[in-house]
């Protein structure tokens, strides 16, 4: 059976960021089990805040190359920061336009169809940013239309939780990120 492909998406892009340390051991990991795996960064995507007068211009280069970006992949992880026990206005922004990019006869919302999205999120703080992945659920799934996984993972105190090595420090947080990569790539090949 053919392996699908995955895409890493951080919603951050800060130097030091814990998500996108995150990020990169997903692409780690998926690696390992030889999954053809891409990870970006929204910083080479730059969009100004959406607002509908900008929309009448039409859509965004940035948002139809990175809608083209996420339709050329079968799956995909996003890992997220909480801000104001929500989503990242970047991640939001990102999102925002690549909903308004549709080409001629293409069914709307079609960069979130037809692939599995799984998501995760690392805070500094206790609760790991679950409340951002509820957030950020809501979104994908009553916004956009797409099947995102039920399994997830938050990664608490995140200034602590990773080694020298930047794997995940607690064994069983390591597992659960494991599984929910093995489930998303499950869920991608299916898909495909
Ligand atoms: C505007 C703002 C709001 C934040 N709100 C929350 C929050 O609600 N919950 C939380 O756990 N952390 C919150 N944080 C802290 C972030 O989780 C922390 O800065 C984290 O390191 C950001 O992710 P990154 O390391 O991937 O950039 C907030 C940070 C900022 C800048």
């Amino acid at each position: 059976m053919a392996m699908p492909k995955i895409l890493v998406l951080p919603g951050s892009t800060r130097a030091g960021s814990h998500n996108v340390k995150l990020a990169a051991l997903a692409v780690k990991e998926l690696a390992t089990i030889d999954i053809d795996v891409t990870r970006i960064s929204l910083a080479d995507y730059p969009l100004p805040i959406f607002e509908g007068e900008l929309d009448a211009d039409g859509p965004q280069p940035n948002a139809a190359k990175l809608k083209d970006m996420i339709m050329a992949h079968h799956g995909v992880f996003i890992t997220s920061p909480e801000y104001s026990a929500s989503v990242t206005p970047l991640l939001k922004n990102a999102i925002d336009w690549v909903s308004r990019v549709r080409a001629r006869g293409e069914p709307a919302y079609a960069a979130f169809k037809g692939r599995a999205f799984a998501i995760a999120s690392a805070s500094p703080g206790r609760g790991g940013g679950l409340r951002s992945l509820m957030a950020l659920r809501q979104i994908l799934e009553l916004g956009c239309g797409a099947l995102v996984l039920p399994e997830q993972v938050a990664i608490a105190n995140a200034d602590q939780a990773f080694d020298d090595m930047d794997n995940l420090a607690d064994t069983d947080t390591a597992d659960l990120l494991r599984a929910q990569l093995a489930r998303l790539v499950d869920m991608a090949q299916r898909m495909m």
